[in-house]
């Protein structure tokens, strides 16, 4: 069955009693364009549970990568306030990993270098980090690709190293711009369920932000849709897809997919330009 939307999109957010790992509310952001004022994100308020995927989808241009630029501490907001584990923080939050939209990894470094980055940066021993590393590079298919250099890697295969990066930190949260728009479909089909079952073993919690709104259906508890710009929630839907949510292929072909789909595609503002 379809739910209601929740304009707030912040409904049951305390149910369990437990904090929630993000809580958004009333949060604005403006750009500066040559003196001029550009009012990007309006007034929003979201929250993401602990162990939940929530998609966001919204047109091109809305404001999605400047939302996310602003939860991971890129971009400061300009009113409204924004906590991680109940607390508002400035700058980096705390075990949060983030993979930007154009999330490039280091030419110089292998798969196996660029995914150890953030544990070197960390101090851990270099035992220890190339262990995990390559633990993490197998579970994401890459087992034989670790000395190998991006330029000598798919693009499938280059972002499971990025996914691998941000991963290998352990972080509780997640946060994702676009991770496979890039990619063709079958790469993202595959990646998708191997991202899927990592996040889910984990119990991580994970906000994706995606123009696909397939993609945002099959993988999320929960999809966002946002307004054109300035922005703001338009409608919050729940995903009620059966209780075996980690096989991405088969989901897409149940009859209540299209239905979620169809009625997500009908709030987007999608005009032809
Ligand atoms: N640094 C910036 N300075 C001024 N305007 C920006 C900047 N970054 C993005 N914008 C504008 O903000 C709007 C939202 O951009 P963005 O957050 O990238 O949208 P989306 O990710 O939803 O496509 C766009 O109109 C874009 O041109
Ligand atoms: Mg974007």
């Amino acid at each position: 069955m379809m739910a209601q939307p929740s304009i707030h999109a912040t409904t049951a957010a305390t149910s369990g009693g437990t904090v929630p790992p993000l809580v958004v509310e009333h949060m604005a952001k403006s750009y500066d364009h040559h003196g001029r004022i550009v009012p990007v994100i309006a007034d929003l308020s979201l929250t993401l549970r602990e162990g939940e995927i929530v998609s966001i989808v919204g047109p091109s241009g809305c404001g999605k990568t400047t939302l996310l630029n602003t939860l991971c501490g890129l971009l400061v907001p300009d009113t409204g306030n924004i906590r991680w584990h109940g607390r508002e923080v400035t700058g980096q939050p705390q075990n949060v990993g983030y993979m930007l939209q154009k999330d490039l990894l280091l030419p110089w470094r292998t798969a196996l270098g660029n995914t150890m980055l953030g544990l070197e940066i960390r101090g851990l021993a270099a035992a220890e980090a190339e262990d995990r590393s390559r633990a993490l590079l197998d579970q994401l298919g890459l087992h034989g690709f670790a000395d190998h250099y991006p330029s000598t890697l798919s693009g499938g295969m280059r972002q499971r190293v990025a996914l691998a990066r941000t991963l290998v930190n352990e972080p509780d949260v997640l946060l994702l711009d676009e991770p496979f728009a890039a990619l063709d479909f079958q790469s993202k089909l595959l990646l998708e369920n191997d991202m899927l079952a990592l996040v889910r073993k984990g119990r991580r919690s994970l906000l994706l932000i995606t123009h696909d709104i397939e993609e945002a259906v099959s993988l999320a508890d929960r999809v966002i849709v946002l307004s054109k710009r300035p922005t703001q929630v338009k409608a919050a839907y729940e995903i009620e897809l059966g209780s075996d949510r980690t096989d991405v292929i088969a989901l897409r072909e149940r009859p209540d997919f299209s239905h979620h789909v169809r009625r997500i595609w009908a709030d987007l503002d999608v005009v032809l330009q």
